[in-house]
């Protein structure tokens, strides 16, 4: 579970004192699917870095699993996101010298895990990506670069993923894949899923919307079950 609790973010921009998140109190579930929305500059980017303790707030607290992140050194943070934390972000941040095996590879080993290289073969082939394991990221396209970083950020079975625009960069049709790819590791995984979008259609998949606007959540909405399967089926339906 993420609780953040009357969570504000100001920074000093020149003579001037900015507020770029405003008292959030949002708490999400285990296994829940969020899609954050609004427009440009709302702070989703930054509410997403605060709960992945890449920033610290303000003011308020944020809590992963009871623990208070808000309150943790460093190495504690770093810790917690090996073990708790997957990212993907709109611009692939994979390493370039590395092929994609190696991408994939790396936080396995840096974990000590004794399966690294099966896991990482399996991963990548979870991403339909085993006939490129062994290409840099530089020959692969941006569709293929992003399922590199997905196959990446679930490689330690993160109870959490966060998404910040994760196709973005991408053509709708590689965006779908990526975006399918995030969904069913959610709903195989329980994984909780953060996804910051801009794509409606995409939004109406989540379990939840939560709406950004000046750094302050304007609308939650939690989809009907029923609801939100039908739409999946249509969609599915309206496919080419
Ligand atoms: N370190 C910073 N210093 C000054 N302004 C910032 C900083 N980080 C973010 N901002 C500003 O805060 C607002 C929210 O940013 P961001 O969280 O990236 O929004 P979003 O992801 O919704 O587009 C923007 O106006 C941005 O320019
Ligand atoms: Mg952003």
């Amino acid at each position: 579970m993420i609780e953040l609790y009357q969570v504000s973010k100001t920074v000093q921009s020149g003579a001037e004192r900015l507020t770029i998140l405003r008292e959030l109190d949002l708490k999400i579930p285990d296994g829940q699917f969020v899609a954050v929305v609004g427009p440009s500059g709302s702070g989703k980017s930054t509410l997403l870095g605060l709960v992945a303790g890449l920033d610290a707030p303000t003011k308020g607290r944020i809590h992963i699993d009871g623990e208070e992140i808000t309150r943790m050194g460093e190495d504690a943070l770093a810790r917690l996101r090996g073990r708790k934390l997957g990212f993907v972000f709109q611009s692939f941040h994979l390493i370039p010298s590395m092929t994609a095996l190696e991408n994939v590879l790396a936080p396995l080993e840096i974990a000590g895990r004794r399966d690294a290289r099966e896991r990482a073969r399996r991963l990548l082939e979870d991403v339909e990506l085993t006939e490129r394991a062994h290409h840099y990221p530089s020959q692969l396209s941006g569709g293929e670069q992003q399922r590199v970083a997905v196959a990446r950020a679930f490689a330690n079975e993160p109870s959490i993923l966060l998404a910040d625009e994760p196709t973005g960069n991408l053509d709708s049709r590689n965006g779908r894949h990526v975006f399918d790819l995030m969904v069913g590791l959610n709903r195989r995984h329980g994984t909780t899923l953060v996804l910051v979008t801009h794509d409606a259609e995409l939004a109406a998949r989540a379990d939840r919307r939560i709406s950004l606007r000046d750094g302050q959540v304007v609308a939650d909405e939690t989809s009907d079950e029923n609801v939100r399967e039908a739409s999946e089926e249509l969609e599915e339906a309206a496919r080419p």
